[in-house]
């Protein structure tokens, strides 16, 4: 199937003219505690595994559409972008998906609470938006997991942008990946924060997309990765399940840890990690050492996001200035 094909499906005979003035819509950051890394489908961004993350809650995108004639216009955080702009072509070629007919553009005003295209997820929280706006501007009405697939046509992870809390995203096994969306689990873990420290806010030199295809084609280590996804999966649930801070912990840090090594292992390398963002991760063990509860997790870029309890919230802000803490579950 093709991106089209899949779109089609999934409107069926929705309308694709609008039947309001705009939809507006907000997403939440992601970030994944068991990792997607990795594409069995890379025009439909169909993952190899499963993977889990938790949503930010107030923090991700907000977005608004409308429909004009002629060709789209892009704003990003108040800034109209030219249309040349690698942003605005991939808005546009995932508007493709969804307008009347060629000449039918939209209007889109997106706003992101963290640096686009810095290992941050603004890409998951931008699609899901984008879809939640689209699907109120034209009265779709999807279900859940209708929106999640939509999303993840945008970017992979976006299908785990479309709920609260923990979310597991099933691989599926479909190859039209009508089977592979984000759904919410029911546990919450209320004293969970989420530190966000920013290392380098500079877009990524390379992206997920190249970066899994070139990982999974010529890293040597690749081929231990789906089975260790699975395992580090029946352990996320079960700490979940328990409430057992610590055992979520661990196994998003070693899960992190395992997605770079196979990326470094990649001919050429593939490093998202500065010198700075080793040195946080020190920093992170050091406190831990100490006995303070703090895990990190880094995506595609050099990012770190901590994990910690509410409780050491004051202490650990002291111990790393400059931190941003979320209350996922707030
Ligand atoms: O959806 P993408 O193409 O931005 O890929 C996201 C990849 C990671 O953030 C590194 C892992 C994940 O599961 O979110």
């Amino acid at each position: 199937l093709t991106r089209a094909e899949a779109a089609r499906a999934l409107l069926g005979g929705r309308g694709r003219v609008p039947v309001r003035e705009a939809g507006h819509a907000f997403a939440p950051v992601n970030i994944a505690l068991v990792k997607y890394w990795g594409k069995r489908d890379d025009a439909l961004n169909l993952p190899v595994t499963d993977s889990l993350s938790i949503a930010l809650a107030g923090i991700g995108t907000r977005t608004t559409v409308s429909r004009h004639e002629g060709p789209d216009r892009v704003t990003l955080n108040g800034e109209p972008l030219a249309a040349d702009t690698a942003f605005a072509q991939r808005l546009s070629r995932y508007l493709d998906l969804v307008r009347a007919h060629p000449r039918a553009g939209y209007q889109v005003d997106t706003r992101n609470d963290v640096p686009t295209g810095a290992g941050l997820a603004s890409s998951a929280s931008g699609f899901a938006a984008l879809t939640r706006a689209l699907d109120q501007l034209h009265g779709w009405n999807l279900a859940p997991s209708a929106l999640s697939i939509l999303a993840r046509l945008g970017s992979g992870s976006a299908a785990r942008s479309v709920a609260d809390g923990f979310v597991r995203w099933r691989a599926g096994t479909r190859d039209d990946g009508m089977d592979s969306y984000g759904e919410p689990l029911a546990a919450r873990l209320e004293d969970l924060r989420i530190g966000l420290l920013t290392v380098s806010a500079d877009e990524k030199a390379l992206g997920s997309t190249p970066a899994m295809a070139r990982t999974r084609a010529t890293s040597p280590l690749y081929a231990a990765w789906p089975g260790l996804v699975e395992s580090d999966l029946r352990q996320a649930d079960a700490a979940i399940a328990a409430g057992d801070f610590h055992a979520l912990g661990r196994v998003a840090e070693a899960n992190a840890l395992a997605m770079h090594a196979t990326c470094i292992a990649a001919r050429p390398a593939v490093l998202f990690l500065l010198p700075a963002s080793l040195a946080a991760m020190q920093a992170v063990w050091r406190l831990r050492a100490e006995g303070m509860p703090v895990y990190f997790t880094i995506d595609a870029g050099p990012n770190l996001k901590l994990l910690t309890l509410a409780q050491n919230v004051a202490a650990l802000g002291t111990a790393i200035p400059g931190l941003r803490i979320v209350a996922p579950f707030a």
